[in-house]
This record gives C-alpha cells, structure tokens and sequence, in this order.
C-alpha cells in the first residue's frame, strides 16, 4: 500500500526556518524518517514538497488513481486559507492525516482555524518532527483496519 506524503509552503526551509517554533529537524531527516517507519509497517510512503496551492491541489486529486491508499499532510499556512486543498482532499476520499509541528492552536488567532482537518480523519499537532510519526502510525492503523476489513 501507498502512502502519500506532502508538505506545503515554506517547510522545505525546515531546519532553519524560526526553529524555536518549527525545531532543527530539516524535511530531508523528517521524510527519511517517515519513509523508514513507513517500510516497517508495511507502507510504501512517497514524499512531495510544494510551495504551490494549485501543485498540492493536482497532487491529491490525481492521489486515488496514482494508487495511494492515504494521505499524510501538512499543508503549512494553506491549513488557514485554502478551500482548494480543502475540496481535493475531499474529493480524492482517501483518509487523510493533518499534520503540523506546532500545536496551532496556541498560537496566532488566525493559525486557529483549520479549513483542512474537517475532511481529514484526525489532526496531530504540537510535537516537532514526532508529530509525523504519530501522523504516519495512525494512518496506518486505519489502513490496516481497512485492510482486514
Ligand atoms: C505549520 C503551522 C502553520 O500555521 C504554518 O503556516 C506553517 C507550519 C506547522 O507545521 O506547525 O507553515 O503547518
């Protein structure tokens, strides 16, 4: 089974983007990482950044019939703004994780909101580079629970 694994605006700077708030973990060493638990648990993930709303709206639209089975996101600041990403991510009807580094929900009133997470089953946020574990081990639990279904 695939996984699809994306990342939006600004993470390809992780490492040295604002690390008090994102940490010092490049997307590089995150991807890796995911890609290796991923193996572990049986899951093929592939891995995309783009700075681009329209690239991760193609991503996900075209995401069924590229053969994924889910989806794991961090859509960065489109999380607040992106109806697009919003309607591919229903659209494609994959399970879909959010992801984020920060705990949005204890920073700026306007990272508040996220128009994502009401099409994604679950959200993890606040734990750095570990919330891309988490993301990856729920998302393989409900594949695996689809899969015995
Ligand atoms: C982020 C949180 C967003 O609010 C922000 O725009 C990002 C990163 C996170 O992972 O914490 O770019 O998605």
């Amino acid at each position: 089974m695939k996984i699809l694994l994306l990342n939006g605006p600004n993470l390809q700077l992780l490492g040295s983007r604002e690390p008090d708030i994102y940490g010092k973990t490049t997307l590089a060493s995150i991807v890796a990482d995911v890609t290796r638990l991923g193996k572990e648990l049986g899951f093929d993930v592939e891995a995309f950044q783009s700075n681009s709303e329209g690239e991760l709206v193609t991503l996900i639209g075209d995401a069924p019939r590229n053969g994924f089975s889910g989806i794991i996101i961090n859509p960065a600041a489109y999380t607040h703004t992106s109806v697009a990403i919003r309607d591919a991510i229903a659209a494609a009807a994959l399970p879909a994780v959010e992801v984020h580094l920060s705990n949005i929900s204890s920073r700026e009133a306007f990272r508040h909101e996220s128009l994502t997470a009401p099409v994604c089953i679950g959200v993890v946020a606040g734990f750095g580079a570990f919330s891309y574990e988490m993301a990856l081990r729920a998302l393989a639990n409900r594949l695996g629970a689809l899969r015995n279904a």
